[in-house]
């Protein structure tokens, strides 16, 4: 099967000092439709840069960035914005919300823009489909809500309805559940999953967080810039290959 984004040789080194700081040095990677990948790593080994690129949001040093089979790694900054509206959905770390947004307003915000890019229609569609995607992560209460009167699991729900706005293929999160409790953070990788397994979407999520292992189908480690080499199958342990049978909550991505 073709993967829904594939990376090359990825190289990205930051211009800073004179020798610039290496943070990818030769990163392959892919993501296939149903498959959610988690990336780990210790801090600093390039994760964020790494999910960033796959996004397209920030330009690679070097390497190939293939996205539905199409080469947008040479692309330069400017013209990435609309690959990454059409093609990807984008979990920021620490939620990234519009403080001064209401939550509906929030994930308006990304489908206006999307609609304007792509379709040329705003206005009462845009929120319509936000209202359906709030909806869908179980917050359609909350429409008129402020980030600052969400909890942090509830902000993380809206960050991936925005994410979802525009129907995208491939969802890439990072740190999805870094500030949440246990529990909270069990709900949002379900979420995570479902869309998965059955979407059908190419999902990679970068985590420390051990306690939401059980939700890969494959996990990948990056150290240093470089993706680990595998580990013998003998050091998985059996409940990490096991799905986790978390609670939803009543929370539907269908
Ligand atoms: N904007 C930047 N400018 C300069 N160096 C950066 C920048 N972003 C990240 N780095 C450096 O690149 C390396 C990888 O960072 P990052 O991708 O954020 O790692 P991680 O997400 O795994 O913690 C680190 O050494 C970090 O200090
Ligand atoms: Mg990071």
């Amino acid at each position: 099967m073709q993967p829904a984004i594939a990376v090359r040789a990825l190289e990205k080194t930051y211009a800073e000092g004179a020798a610039g700081v290496p943070a990818l040095r030769g990163v392959d990677l892919d993501g296939h439709p149903g498959e959610l990948v988690m990336l780990m790593g210790p801090s600093g080994s390039g994760k964020t840069t790494l999910l960033s690129i796959m996004g397209c949001i920030l330009s690679p040093t070097s390497g190939h960035v293939q996205i539905a089979g199409q080469e947008v790694g040479k692309l330069s900054e400017k013209q990435l914005p609309a690959i990454r509206l059409e093609h990807i959905g984008f979990v920021f770390q620490g939620f990234n919300l519009f403080p001064t947004l209401t939550a509906g307003e929030n994930v308006e915000l990304e489908n206006v823009e999307l609609m304007l890019d792509l379709k040329g229609v705003r206005g009462e569609k845009a929120k319509n489909r936000s209202r359906d995607l709030l909806e869908r992560v179980g917050l359609a209460d909350k429409y008129t809500t402020f980030p600052s009167d969400l909890s942090g699991g509830q902000k993380q729900r809206v960050a991936i309805a925005r994410a979802l706005a525009g129907d995208p293929q491939i969802i890439l999160a990072d740190e999805p559940t870094a500030a949440l409790d246990s529990q909270t953070g069990q709900i949002v990788m379900e979420m995570m999953a479902r869309l998965a397994h059955e979407r059908d979407r190419a999902v990679v999520i970068v985590t420390h967080d051990s306690r939401v292992l059980s939700f890969a189908d494959r996990i990948v480690r990056i150290e240093d810039g470089l993706i680990a080499k595998k580990r013998p199958e003998s050091e998985v342990s059996p409940e990490l290959l096991v799905h986790s049978a978390a609670q939803a909550g009543g929370i539907l991505i269908a």
